[in-house]
Protein backbone atom coordinates (compact mmCIF):
# COMPACT_ATOMS: atom_id res chain seq x y z
CA UNK A 1 0.00 0.00 0.00
CA UNK A 2 1.00 3.85 -0.58
CA UNK A 3 2.94 5.11 2.27
CA UNK A 4 1.61 9.05 2.85
CA UNK A 5 3.15 10.81 5.82
CA UNK A 6 0.74 13.29 6.78
CA UNK A 7 2.82 16.13 8.90
CA UNK A 8 1.94 18.46 11.45
CA UNK A 9 3.49 21.38 12.61
CA UNK A 10 3.63 23.53 15.70
CA UNK A 11 0.69 23.85 18.27
CA UNK A 12 -1.27 21.46 16.53
CA UNK A 13 -0.48 19.60 19.27
CA UNK A 14 -3.12 21.50 20.91
CA UNK A 15 -6.59 21.32 18.97
CA UNK A 16 -9.40 21.29 20.67
CA UNK A 17 -7.88 23.45 23.18
CA UNK A 18 -6.42 26.53 20.92
CA UNK A 19 -8.64 28.62 19.46
CA UNK A 20 -11.49 26.74 18.75
CA UNK A 21 -13.60 29.40 17.55
CA UNK A 22 -10.75 29.44 14.40
CA UNK A 23 -9.35 25.55 14.77
CA UNK A 24 -12.37 23.60 15.99
CA UNK A 25 -13.13 21.31 19.21
CA UNK A 26 -11.88 18.41 17.53
CA UNK A 27 -7.94 17.31 19.09
CA UNK A 28 -5.30 15.74 17.25
CA UNK A 29 -5.90 12.34 18.49
CA UNK A 30 -9.35 13.06 16.45
CA UNK A 31 -7.14 13.54 13.36
CA UNK A 32 -5.04 11.23 13.81
CA UNK A 33 -8.19 9.05 14.13
CA UNK A 34 -9.97 10.68 11.19
CA UNK A 35 -7.11 10.68 8.66
CA UNK A 36 -6.19 7.19 9.38
CA UNK A 37 -9.91 6.44 8.58
CA UNK A 38 -9.72 8.39 5.18
CA UNK A 39 -6.46 6.71 4.45
CA UNK A 40 -8.02 3.40 4.52
CA UNK A 41 -11.23 4.37 1.99
CA UNK A 42 -8.60 5.70 0.07
CA UNK A 43 -6.54 2.56 -0.20
CA UNK A 44 -3.38 4.48 1.54
CA UNK A 45 -1.19 3.89 4.62
CA UNK A 46 -1.15 7.34 6.19
CA UNK A 47 1.22 7.74 9.68
CA UNK A 48 0.09 11.16 10.98
CA UNK A 49 3.00 13.26 12.91
CA UNK A 50 3.10 15.93 15.35
CA UNK A 51 5.97 18.56 16.09
CA UNK A 52 6.87 21.75 18.02
CA UNK A 53 9.87 21.50 16.40
CA UNK A 54 11.95 22.67 13.26
CA UNK A 55 14.53 20.32 12.61
CA UNK A 56 12.17 16.99 13.62
CA UNK A 57 9.67 18.10 10.53
CA UNK A 58 12.62 19.18 8.58
CA UNK A 59 13.84 15.52 9.14
CA UNK A 60 10.53 13.86 8.47
CA UNK A 61 10.84 15.20 5.12
CA UNK A 62 14.07 13.72 4.44
CA UNK A 63 12.45 10.51 5.84
CA UNK A 64 10.09 11.30 3.29
CA UNK A 65 12.39 11.07 0.20
CA UNK A 66 14.22 8.32 1.47
CA UNK A 67 11.62 5.81 1.80
CA UNK A 68 9.73 7.14 -1.10
CA UNK A 69 6.65 8.60 0.50
CA UNK A 70 4.07 11.30 -0.48
CA UNK A 71 3.61 13.80 2.23
CA UNK A 72 0.59 16.31 3.17
CA UNK A 73 2.12 18.50 5.48
CA UNK A 74 0.31 21.42 7.54
CA UNK A 75 3.49 23.23 8.43
CA UNK A 76 1.44 25.84 11.36
CA UNK A 77 3.10 28.68 11.82
CA UNK A 78 6.09 27.83 10.00
CA UNK A 79 4.41 27.97 6.50
CA UNK A 80 4.91 31.52 6.55
CA UNK A 81 9.04 31.91 7.51
CA UNK A 82 10.77 28.59 7.62
CA UNK A 83 13.22 28.53 4.50
CA UNK A 84 14.68 25.70 5.97
CA UNK A 85 11.44 24.02 5.78
CA UNK A 86 10.73 24.72 2.21
CA UNK A 87 14.13 23.37 1.13
CA UNK A 88 13.05 20.48 2.69
CA UNK A 89 9.69 19.85 1.20
CA UNK A 90 11.13 20.82 -2.46
CA UNK A 91 13.41 18.17 -2.56
CA UNK A 92 10.20 15.95 -2.19
CA UNK A 93 8.91 17.06 -5.02
CA UNK A 94 12.48 16.84 -6.67
CA UNK A 95 12.63 12.93 -6.06
CA UNK A 96 9.04 12.69 -8.49
CA UNK A 97 6.91 12.89 -5.29
CA UNK A 98 3.51 14.32 -4.13
CA UNK A 99 3.39 17.10 -1.31
CA UNK A 100 0.04 18.30 -0.78
CA UNK A 101 0.47 21.82 1.62
CA UNK A 102 -3.20 21.82 4.27
CA UNK A 103 -4.26 24.31 6.61
CA UNK A 104 -7.59 23.83 8.80
CA UNK A 105 -8.50 27.59 8.15
CA UNK A 106 -7.74 29.67 5.41
CA UNK A 107 -4.61 31.94 5.76
CA UNK A 108 -5.37 34.06 2.81
CA UNK A 109 -8.51 35.10 4.64
CA UNK A 110 -6.47 35.71 7.85
CA UNK A 111 -3.93 38.13 9.10
CA UNK A 112 -1.61 39.73 6.68
CA UNK A 113 1.35 37.72 7.93
CA UNK A 114 -0.54 34.77 7.52
CA UNK A 115 -1.20 35.22 3.96
CA UNK A 116 2.30 34.56 2.43
CA UNK A 117 3.37 31.22 2.10
CA UNK A 118 7.14 29.80 1.44
CA UNK A 119 6.20 26.12 1.21
CA UNK A 120 3.50 26.77 -1.27
CA UNK A 121 5.53 27.33 -3.91
CA UNK A 122 7.27 23.76 -4.02
CA UNK A 123 4.50 22.00 -3.06
CA UNK A 124 1.94 20.14 -5.65
CA UNK A 125 -0.79 21.75 -4.65
CA UNK A 126 -2.83 23.57 -1.34
CA UNK A 127 -5.57 23.12 0.44
CA UNK A 128 -7.02 25.00 2.86
CA UNK A 129 -10.17 26.24 4.87
CA UNK A 130 -12.22 23.34 5.30
CA UNK A 131 -10.97 22.01 9.00
CA UNK A 132 -10.02 18.60 9.02
CA UNK A 133 -11.81 17.87 5.86
CA UNK A 134 -8.67 19.50 4.37
CA UNK A 135 -6.82 16.59 4.60
CA UNK A 136 -9.47 14.34 3.50
CA UNK A 137 -9.01 16.38 0.12
CA UNK A 138 -5.58 16.42 0.31
CA UNK A 139 -5.03 12.58 0.23
CA UNK A 140 -8.01 12.33 -2.13
CA UNK A 141 -6.10 14.52 -4.28
CA UNK A 142 -2.66 11.99 -3.78
CA UNK A 143 -4.90 8.82 -4.10
CA UNK A 144 -6.41 10.37 -7.38
CA UNK A 145 -2.67 11.23 -8.67
CA UNK A 146 -1.94 7.69 -7.94
CA UNK A 147 -5.00 6.56 -10.04
CA UNK A 148 -4.25 8.19 -12.95
CA UNK A 149 -1.09 7.34 -13.29
CA UNK A 150 1.62 9.27 -11.04
CA UNK A 151 4.95 6.99 -10.54
CA UNK A 152 6.59 7.63 -6.98
C1 LIG B 1 -2.66 26.82 10.14
C2 LIG B 1 -2.61 28.30 9.75
C3 LIG B 1 -1.31 28.94 10.22
O1 LIG B 1 -1.30 30.33 9.87
C4 LIG B 1 -1.19 28.82 11.72
O2 LIG B 1 0.06 29.33 12.15
C5 LIG B 1 -1.41 27.45 12.23
C6 LIG B 1 -2.45 26.63 11.62
C7 LIG B 1 -4.00 26.16 9.76
O3 LIG B 1 -4.05 24.94 9.74
O4 LIG B 1 -4.99 26.87 9.53
O5 LIG B 1 -0.82 27.03 13.22
O6 LIG B 1 -1.63 26.14 9.42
Amino acid sequence: MTHVLVLNGPNLGRLGVREPEVYGSASLPDLVAAAQGWGTELGLDVDVRQTDDESEIVGWLHEAVDTRSHVVINPAAFTHYSYALRDAAAQVGTAGLLLVEVHLSNPAAREAFRQHSVVGPVATGTVAGFGFRSYRYALAAIADALAEGHQA
